[in-house]
């Protein structure tokens, strides 16, 4: 990768990616898009462009302005938002998706295009799920992933687009907060307990689900993007995790931090829906195999960091 255009980048995983990219592969190398454009260092800092990612011209023109040679498409709506508009879910992430792969192709360009847990569904294993398994996921965002990861597939096979992906699992981070999934409570549950040391979970205590600390996610990209064409038999996309947890669990190590801190429930009958329709925790060996996936943080070391780097935010903001 040595120009690289970031859609969505005012985003959860875009906003601390494109800060990480700046620093590892140059500050004009980097070419952040969002939709949106609010003031700060993602858009300050270095280059910016407002992107709808409907736009199929635009996407063609930044390439092509910036002679850009990978393109990390993140715009997406998460699973839980997603189901308030399916329709208008299927549109935005196929159609954006479809869109990168045909500006990859015009002008052949590499291409990662994240996937997540939310391919499977009711009917695949719920323990160690395999990389290859049932996938008849029941969210429109989990349709939407499926059919991107076999769009990807399709275009790799007919035209040779270097497309490449990764289901991620829940994502856990301090800078940017997630918008709008399932798994978003154990990034809120932190915030809470630092402000009001009490939180009230919308998914039930024993739910478990895969989840990851962002740096680990991070790496992950820049690694899968990075390594030979050739060693890569899955590659859309790989299932990746590093930790499997339940609220009970998250609650327990945090509150080891954190002596008065209380857990209430109150269920969200969708949000709760999805959730037990994913998985307990996936097998992550196909991308140890092909890629060398790896990580460095678990529940306890990401629990740790998590309480230091927002209470260091939370002061400085008051
Ligand atoms: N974190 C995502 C969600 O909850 C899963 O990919 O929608």
């Amino acid at each position: 990768m040595k120009k690289i255009l970031i859609t969505g980048s005012l985003g959860q995983i875009g906003s601390e990616l494109t800060l990480k990219l700046r620093k590892e592969y140059g500050i004009n190398n980097i070419i952040s898009t969002d939709i949106r454009e609010i003031n700060n260092e993602i858009t300050k800092d270095g280059i910016f462009e407002t992107l709808d990612v409907l736009d199929v011209d635009k996407i063609f023109e930044i390439s092509k302005k910036y002679n850009v040679d990978t393109i990390i498409h993140l715009a997406a709506l998460l699973s839980a938002n997603g189901e308030k508009n399916p329709k208008n879910t299927w549109d935005i992430n196929m159609g954006s998706v479809l869109n990168c792969l045909e500006v990859s192709r015009e002008l052949n360009l590499k291409l990662f295009v994240p996937s997540s847990i939310a391919v499977f569904g009711n009917n695949t294993p719920k323990d160690n799920t395999p990389q290859n398994t049932i996938m008849r996921p029941n969210t429109m965002y989990g349709v939407t992933k499926v059919s991107g990861e076999m769009l990807c597939d399709y275009y790799f096979q007919k035209f040779g687009v270097d497309t490449r992906g990764l289901r991620f699992p829940g994502l856990i981070s301090y800078m940017t907060l997630p918008g709008g999934g399932t798994t978003d409570y154990a990034v809120d549950i932190y915030y809470k307990a630092i402000e009001d040391k009490k939180y009230n979970c919308y998914i039930d205590e024993n739910t478990y689900m895969d989840m990851m600390y962002m740096p680990d996610a991070l790496n992950a990209i820049v690694n899968l993007m990075e390594s030979p064409k050739d060693k890569l038999i899955n590659r859309n996309a790989y299932n990746i995790s590093s930790m499997s947890f339940s609220p009970k669990e998250i609650y327990l190590e945090i509150k080891k931090h954190i002596k008065d801190f209380e857990i209430f429930y109150d269920v969200d009958p969708i949000r709760q829906n999805i959730a037990n329709s994913w998985p307990n925790s996936i097998d992550s060996s196909c991308a140890e195999k092909e890629w060398g996936f790896k990580f460095d943080y678990n529940l306890e070391t990401m629990t740790l960091d998590m309480i230091n780097r927002i209470s260091k935010k939370l002061n400085k903001e008051s």
